[in-house]
């Protein structure tokens, strides 16, 4: 039996359930997730040929101790970061270190805040330098697979409808779309139900409601969609050494369709790219 004040100080948990939140959540996702949008914004300028990825994961760190907000990957599953940052054809969960960046790299910074219990969960590409037209293409197709997978996020609507719109365009445009990494719920948790694949069809998966808030994001890749994961135990490769590229965003699912609650204040969504 769950009594009332077990209940009240039991710790949150993935049960699987999809939660709904209302106004309450929905404004401490905008604070979390604005707080990660701004310091992407702060990386544009950051992210140049010689700079290392633990420089970027030190700011990041700071810009959050800064605004009260600690970095929800630190110490998360043994991760030992603040970001992650998936340079060339590293799909995600690169672990920032000592090597620079140099030109013609393209590098994916993941940030998730938590500020008051919420989580802040994006990531943009940012090229460093001048990259090639491939690279460009690539970030390109990324971007516009993330803002269609969330024009398909309606109410009443299957969270399958997501995954198609990003498959379709993906594979129309020759590219592949890794299976091994999916979207996911968050709120008060960082990773909960319901799981959101980048692929598959309108039929599959959960019906979305109002109030449910999840993160859309697609990893795209040049060559074929598989991957591994090295030694190390998170960063993911493509097996066959193609780029890859990934933009993520948080949301929620409104009564009209959804609010996208990690919208860059800058317009800085795609670093890099016309916008
Ligand atoms: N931010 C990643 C995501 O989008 C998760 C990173 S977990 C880590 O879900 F431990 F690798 F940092
Ligand atoms: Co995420
Ligand atoms: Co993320």
């Amino acid at each position: 039996m769950v009594t009332y004040l077990d209940a009240e100080t039991a710790p949150l948990r993935n049960t699987g359930q999809i939660r709904l939140y209302g106004e309450e959540g929905f404004e401490g996702m905008r604070k979390a997730c604005q707080l990660t949008a701004r310091c992407l914004d702060e990386l544009v300028d950051m992210v140049q040929p010689g700079v290392t990825t633990e420089a970027i994961d030190r700011f990041v760190f700071e810009f959050g101790a800064d605004h009260g907000a600690v970095p929800a990957t630190l110490n998360y599953r043994g991760y030992k970061k603040s970001s992650c940052t998936s340079i060339n054809h590293v799909v995600c969960h690169g672990i920032p270190d000592t090597k620079p960046l140099k030109e013609g790299d393209i590098v994916n910074i993941d940030v998730t805040y938590i500020l008051d219990g919420w989580h802040g969960d994006s990531s943009r590409m940012y090229p460093v330098g001048r990259i090639k037209r491939a690279a460009e293409r690539l970030l390109e197709v990324t971007h516009e697979c993330l803002m269609r997978g969330i024009e398909a996020v309606k109410p009443g609507a299957r969270t399958g409808a997501i995954g198609h719109a990003i498959q379709s365009y993906a594979e129309a445009e020759r590219c592949s779309v890794v299976r091994d990494f999916c979207g996911h719920g968050l709120g008060q948790l960082f990773h909960d139900a319901p799981n959101i694949l980048h692929y598959g069809s309108p039929n599959e998966g959960v019906e979305m409601r109002p109030g449910m808030i999840f993160t859309i994001e697609p990893m795209i890749n040049l060559g074929r969609p598989h991957v591994k994961v090295l030694s190390d135990g998170w960063t993911a490769v493509t097996r066959d050494r193609s780029l890859s590229a990934q933009y993520e965003h948080s949301i929620g699912v409104t009564s009209e369709g959804c609010e996208i609650f990690t919208l860059s204040p800058k317009g800085l969504d795609r670093p890099g790219l016309p916008s």
